[in-house]
């Protein structure tokens, strides 16, 4: 049986933490998908379809294995996705007792909805300060992110802020 993961978030854009994440699970699964989702608690500054091109890039350009695929998905629940392609757990990063807090109660819910498990990942401590929101904060306020992205992502925001 393949063993099919997913990797949700938002993305907006895509981080070297983000990245990492990305790298240590494709080695852990058959099939590892990368999973746009529009969340509605935050204000979004790419268009979703922005966001799949620059992951797919930035994973090209790192020379990620070719087990992983990027898609969106704005309908319906995320385990509903999992069901769809067949994924049985999710994958999620995690950079603080913040982020397990948050993510917690919806791994809880996702397993009681679709029986789909969820595990946490800890990057890289290189990474632990990176978030998509700073990186946002930083460009819109004219400032250097290339310590923070993968190349396309630096060059793309770079340029479509000035
Ligand atoms: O990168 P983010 O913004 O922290 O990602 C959050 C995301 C998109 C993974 C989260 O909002 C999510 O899981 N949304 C799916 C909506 C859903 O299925 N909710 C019900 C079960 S928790």
């Amino acid at each position: 049986m393949r063993r099919i993961a997913v990797v949700p978030g938002s993305f907006d854009p895509v981080t070297l933490g983000h990245l990492d994440v990305i790298e240590r699970a494709a080695g852990l699964f058959d099939e590892l998908h990368v999973l746009v989702v529009h969340n509605p608690a935050k204000t979004a500054l790419l268009p979703i379809t922005q966001r799949v091109s620059l992951l797919e890039r930035s994973i090209r350009d790192a020379g990620l294995p070719g087990n992983v695929v990027v898609a969106s998905w704005s309908v319906g629940l995320l385990v509903d996705y999992c069901v769809e392609v067949g994924a049985s757990v999710l994958v999620k990063g995690i950079r603080s007792q913040i982020d397990v807090a948050y993510e917690t109660p919806m791994a809880i819910v996702n397993r009681n909805l679709a029986a789909v498990e969820t595990i946490f990942m800890l990057p890289d401590p290189a990474h632990a300060h990176v978030s998509s929101s700073l990186v946002r904060q930083v460009a819109g306020l004219g400032g250097d992110i290339s310590p923070y992205v993968p190349p396309a992502v630096a060059s793309y925001l770079q340029r479509s802020m000035v």
